[in-house]
């Protein structure tokens, strides 16, 4: 039989630890998804496969739960079946064995699969182009991506150590963090969106109004289910209920690698949390430096950077 995704995990929980960054194209990637680029590049998926995609932090799993239960006409229990990192696979993860890698994950899966990623556009491989297939890109303003992220640097044990949070926004401004620059991510995207029918939300849109958010996604996907049916979709992908979902909210990644002593993984879910973090003076010097990273795109974010 083979091994459920959380007994690989547990099993390799002793061999996790703060993996080290190495650039690829330029781009801070951890060690084992560098060393395995090649074949992360070469991946070909199927015109049919969906892809997910964001900076880390920007809301990715909401949006898996929201693809899983409208593909599934909105059937909690089918989106039960397994965890989420094994219903919609993490395409460029690999972790210690017995962890089966994205890639493997994939491998075993039929199409159509729902792809996370958290790769620049520059990094996507190139098949997901050349078979045209879906793309849902979720952005999240900037600060508050930088506090989730923070907060999830210092819960989880294979990211490198976020340091202190000062040293962390520099660090953020100047895209040394696990999957580079935030600027260049959201920014990669948006100037592709139309040329390659990307589908472009916002986090703080998904949180304004959650039923519009969600009927995007759907006739993006060409579904169609009741409204009654997105009405229960919104319900179920509530932040109060995502948390309380184990099969949604990682709680199948056992302390020590997720130390939820420190931070769960469903930690606040809202718009403006930057504002209990950043001090006056930082909040001055990432605006400057904001408005330098960003001059050359109008990206619509709806809330304060
Ligand atoms: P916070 O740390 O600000 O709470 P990702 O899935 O990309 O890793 O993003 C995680 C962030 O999205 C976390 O943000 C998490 O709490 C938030 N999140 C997850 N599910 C959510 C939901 N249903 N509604 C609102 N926010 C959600």
């Amino acid at each position: 039989k083979e091994m459920t995704y959380s007994e690989a995990i547990h099993k390799a929980s002793s061999s996790i630890t703060r993996f080290p960054l190495i650039p690829v194209r330029g781009v801070p990637l951890m060690n084992y998804i560098a060393n395995n680029w090649d074949n992360i590049w070469a991946f070909c998926p199927d015109p049919s496969d969906l892809l997910i995609a964001t900076y880390p932090k920007a809301g990715t799993t909401w949006t898996q739960e929201i693809v899983d239960l409208l593909l599934h006409n909105g059937d909690a229990e089918a989106c039960k079946r397994a965890p989420t990192p094994v219903r919609s696979p993490f395409l460029e993860i690999v972790s210690p064995p017995p962890i089966p890698s994205g890639l493997d994950r994939l491998e075993k899966m039929d199409p159509p699969r729902v792809i996370k990623t958290h790769l620049p556009f520059q990094l996507v491989p190139p098949g997901f182009w050349e078979n045209k297939c879906k793309v849902i890109y979720v952005a999240r303003n900037a600060k508050d991506n930088l506090v989730s992220y923070y907060y999830f640097d210092l819960m989880n044990q294979s990211q490198p150590e976020p340091g202190p949070f000062g040293g962390y926004i520099h660090k953020f401004m100047q895209g040394e963090l696990s999957w580079g620059s935030w600027y260049d991510h959201v920014k990669g995207y948006w100037l592709e969106r139309e040329k390659r029918n990307i589908l472009y939300l916002f986090y703080e849109d998904m949180k304004e109004n959650p039923r519009r958010e969600v009927e995007r996604i759907m006739k993006y996907l060409d579904l169609s289910v009741s409204d009654e049916v997105v009405s229960q979709i919104v319900e179920l992908t509530s932040f109060k209920n995502m948390k309380e979902n184990p099969m949604a909210n990682y709680s199948c990644i056992p302390s020590p690698v997720f130390d939820k002593s420190i931070s769960p993984f469903m930690r606040k879910g809202e718009v403006g949390d930057w504002k209990n973090h950043f001090t006056a003076e930082q909040s001055k010097l990432f605006d400057e430096d904001y408005e330098k990273q960003m001059k050359d795109v109008d990206i619509p974010f709806r809330t304060l950077i």
